[in-house]
Order: C-alpha cells, then sequence, then structure tokens
C-alpha cells in the first residue's frame, strides 16, 4: 500500500470508527467502493425481482382493493429499485446494462421460486419483506451517507409490507379450509427464505462490518427473524420448522 492510500483508508477508518458517515468518492478507498457496490448490487436487483414477482398478484388477488395494495407493492420495489440503482450510478456504473445484460448471474435463488396461489403469495410476502426489512435495518445504519439516508424511506414501505403479509396469513390460517394451504406454504417457503440470510461468520461479511456496510453478522439478523416469524406463526396455530434442522440440512 502506498503512503498515500494507507493515509486515506486510516482517514477513512477514523471516520467509520468515529460513526461518521463517508459522503464522497474521494473519501473512499476502492477496497470499501467494492464492498459497497457488492451490496448495493444485491439489494437493487432484490428490489426489482420482488416487484416483478408482485406483478402477476395484481391480476392474482381476490378482489378490488387487494389489487390496489399489490400494485402499491409494486410501485414501492420499483421505486426502491431507482433510488438504489441512482446511488449506482454516482460510480459510473452502467446501471442499463446491470439490468438488461447482468440480470439474473447472481440473483437471489428465492426469487425464482414460483408462486402458485394466493396463500403462497401472502407466506412470501410475510416471511421475505420481513428477512429484507431485517437486512435493510443494517444498511440504514451503515457508513455511507447517501444510502443510509435512502434507506429510511425504504424501511418504512418494507414494514408496511410485512404488516400485510402478516394480517393475510392470520387472516387464512384462521379460517379451517385455508390453513392447510398456509402451512403448506409455509413448509415450501421457510428453507429458501431462511437461505436469503447466508452462512454465519463469512469472510465477506468480516468485511462488511470492519466497514460499517453491515452491523451484525448473517446468522444474528436471521435469529432476530426466526425469532419473530416463530412467535407470529405460533400464535396463528401453525407449526414453524425447526431452524437448526434446516441449517444441517445446508
Ligand atoms: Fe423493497
Ligand atoms: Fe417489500
Amino acid at each position: 500500500m502506498s503512503v498515500q492510500l494507507e493515509k486515506k483508508h486510516e482517514k477513512m477508518m477514523e471516520k467509520i470508527h468515529n460513526g461518521e458517515k463517508l459522503e464522497s468518492l474521494t473519501e473512499i478507498t476502492d477496497e470499501y467502493k467494492d464492498n459497497l457496490l457488492t451490496l448495493l448490487i444485491a439489494q437493487a436487483d432484490s428490489e426489482l425481482a420482488g416487484a416483478y414477482g408482485y406483478i402477476p398478484w395484481i391480476e392474482g388477488a381476490p378482489n378490488v382493493a387487494e389489487k390496489l395494495v399489490m400494485a402499491n407493492i409494486v410501485k414501492d420495489e420499483c421505486r426502491h429499485a431507482k433510488a438504489i440503482y441512482d446511488l449506482i450510478d454516482r460510480f459510473g456504473v452502467n446501471t442499463d446494462k446491470l439490468i438488461h445484460e447482468d440480470k439474473m448471474k447472481n440473483r437471489m435463488k428465492v426469487f425464482y421460486e414460483p408462486i402458485k396461489t394466493w396463500a403462497d403469495l401472502v407466506m412470501f410476502n410475510f416471511l421475505m419483506d420481513r428477512a429484507a426489512g431485517h437486512q435493510l435495518q443494517d444498511a440504514a445504519e451503515c457508513s455511507w451517507g447517501p444510502w443510509s439516508r435512502a434507506m429510511q424511506q425504504i424501511e418504512k414501505e418494507e414494514w408496511m409490507h410485512v404488516k400485510h403479509g402478516e394480517t393475510w396469513v392470520r387472516k387464512l390460517a384462521n379460517d379451517p379450509n385455508q390453513k392447510p394451504k398456509v402451512q403448506e406454504a409455509l413448509d415450501f417457503w421457510f428453507p429458501k427464505v431462511n437461505k436469503v440470510f447466508g452462512k454465519p461468520g463469512t469472510d465477506s461479511n468480516n468485511v462488511f462490518r470492519k466497514f460499517k456496510l453491515k452491523q451484525r453478522d448473517n446468522h444474528e439478523v436471521r435469529q432476530v427473524w426466526y425469532k419473530e416469524i416463530k412467535e407470529l406463526l405460533e400464535s396463528y396455530g401453525l407449526t414453524v420448522p425447526d431452524i437448526s434442522v434446516i441449517e444441517s440440512k445446508n
């Protein structure tokens, strides 16, 4: 490392340790930038893929009010994608190329799973938006100022999606005809959403945390999510898969 680069790194790390936000491209090192871009690109693609998953459910929703809710969630996810792609754009990355040519390269597997029924949709909504909400909480506190600010509004909307999933899963679980379908949807989605948190203690996670681009280990975030969904789903009379069994299979 050159002396100049070392100084830049030290100054940047000092700001990070003091809890200050980094605001300009001139104050960050290439290593920080690369790690930041990895996370931003992953989030932007997930927002877009999330929107695509909900689109068929504007038509598939059971009533007009729900069609509007689905359309609003699609709009929210597209807006989230746009906000994050705008942040990526600042680094001179060709975001059109990312969307059109590089799409699906690293897309999370969960977005390729088919949403077949309304029970499937609301369970996906329940589990996945909550998973995203918890993961994005780390981003809201991150050291990159522009991302941290963009996340404030995104997070609020994400929790509205979570509430929607919660209302519907509870409603279907209370209906004896629907309950088996919701349980089936839970058994289908649980292991898939559980995987989106990633493995515990990875090298990349350690680097993200060093730069305060993430605040917690993957496993810590997963545990918070699991505790919440377990309490809620059990209160609706559903059976939640044992997280340790699922993890040992991976
Ligand atoms: Fe979103
Ligand atoms: Fe969402």
